[in-house]
């Protein structure tokens, strides 16, 4: 088994450098290969993404990536590392799934990874006054999304998906991608019952009623935009994993960004990065049994402490994952 380590900028380093001693405990051979992406990479190497760090993704098949900081304006040269990587190992599906802690919420968010308004096609008029950015739907990537969605849900016994959409007012665009991923699910999935709403009213049933969705199919900007504000039910930021997922190819990274309000502090919650290493081991190497004791590791903590500044608590970023790897060996003792 192998595994590319991407750190990043900010907490990046601090949080994934916990994910990686979890699964060291686990699989005490796998072999990581490191890697740099992000604004210290740009600021090195002049790229965000160096080729180098595509050839060990794909050469491990397997990653796990911490977060970039990215400047909110335009730099000549530099792209989004996140993005990029995405896009260049064609990690079509960003599965986001959120928790409660008392397990009333829990719902998983499939994000299409590969297109929308993400496409990266933005451009300014000659004049200066107005730009435009290109939102991209193909029957292609609507109808992967869809796949993946149908057999996750199939595997873990889902009983609804629910497509989100603006088909109201971009009847074209989303029209194809709610027709599409419908036709996909009733071919793969069609057992499960099927609903769809509109994004914005989605958002107020995220507030109102999380209990209520099971899975989640949705574009890119309104995977992106849902999937954080449904992490406020998974206990916040520090909590909420995801998975970028191909064919054969998964990279793992926390929700959160690089949070430069607590680099360099040791205090970040890794919890995450933790449960995105747990989406690795689950969905990459189909081990759920090591997954669901990490899971439950992380569970544990968050209900008994000890706790990062975020959960309330004072705890350290290393007493934390120290706590975890402790409940994790008592997990397996218990099996
Ligand atoms: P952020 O997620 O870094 O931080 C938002 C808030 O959550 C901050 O108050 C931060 O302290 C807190 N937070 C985040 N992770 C935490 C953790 N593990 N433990 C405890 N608290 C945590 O988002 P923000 O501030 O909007 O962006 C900061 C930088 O991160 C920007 O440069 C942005 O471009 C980048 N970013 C990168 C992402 C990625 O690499 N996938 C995703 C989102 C933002
Ligand atoms: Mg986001």
């Amino acid at each position: 088994m192998k595994c590319c380590v991407i750190p990043g900028d900010g907490i990046g380093p601090e949080v994934v450098s916990a994910a990686v001693e979890i699964l060291h405990h686990f699989f005490p051979k796998l072999q990581i290969e490191n890697a740099v992406a992000g604004w210290g990479s740009f600021q090195d190497t002049g790229e965000a993404v160096p080729p180098l760090t595509l050839d060990k993704v794909r050469a491990c098949g397997a990653a796990l990536f911490g977060a970039v900081s990215s400047p909110a304006y335009p730099v000549d040269g530099y792209k989004s590392a996140v993005v990029t990587l995405r896009k260049q190992l064609d990690l079509y599906a960003n599965l986001r799934p959120v928790q409660s802690s008392q397990g009333d919420v829990d719902l998983i968010i499939f994000r299409e990874n590969s297109e929308g308004l993400y496409a990266g096609r933005e451009s300014l008029s000659a004049d200066g006054q107005s730009a435009v950015a290109e939102r991209h739907i193909s029957k292609k990537a609507s109808s992967r999304i869809a796949r993946k969605a149908g057999e996750v849900a199939i595997a873990l016994g889902r009983k609804k998906i629910t497509i989100v959409h603006k088909a109201n007012v971009m009847p074209i665009s989303d029209g194809l991608f709610r027709d599409t991923v419908k036709t996909t699910l009733l071919d793969c999935a069609s057992h499960i019952e099927v609903d769809e709403l509109l994004a914005d009213i989605a958002a107020f049933w995220l507030l109102r009623d999380p209990g209520r969705f099971d899975v989640i199919v949705t574009t890119n900007l309104f995977g992106d935009i849902l999937s954080d504000a449904a992490a406020h039910w998974g206990g916040g930021m520090g909590l909420v994993p995801s998975l970028n997922w191909g064919d054969n190819i998964a990279l793992a990274e926390p929700v959160h960004g690089s949070a430069p309000d607590l680099a360099g502090r040791g205090v970040a919650n890794p919890m995450a990065t933790i449960l995105s290493a747990a989406l690795l081991v689950r969905y990459h190497w189909r081990q759920p049994k090591v997954a669901g004791q990490i899971e439950a590791a992380v569970r544990q903590t968050v209900l008994n402490g000890p706790h990062t500044p975020d959960l309330g608590g004072q705890a350290t970023t290393r007493q934390v994952t120290k706590a975890i790897l402790d409940r994790c060996a008592d997990l397996q003792l218990e099996n």
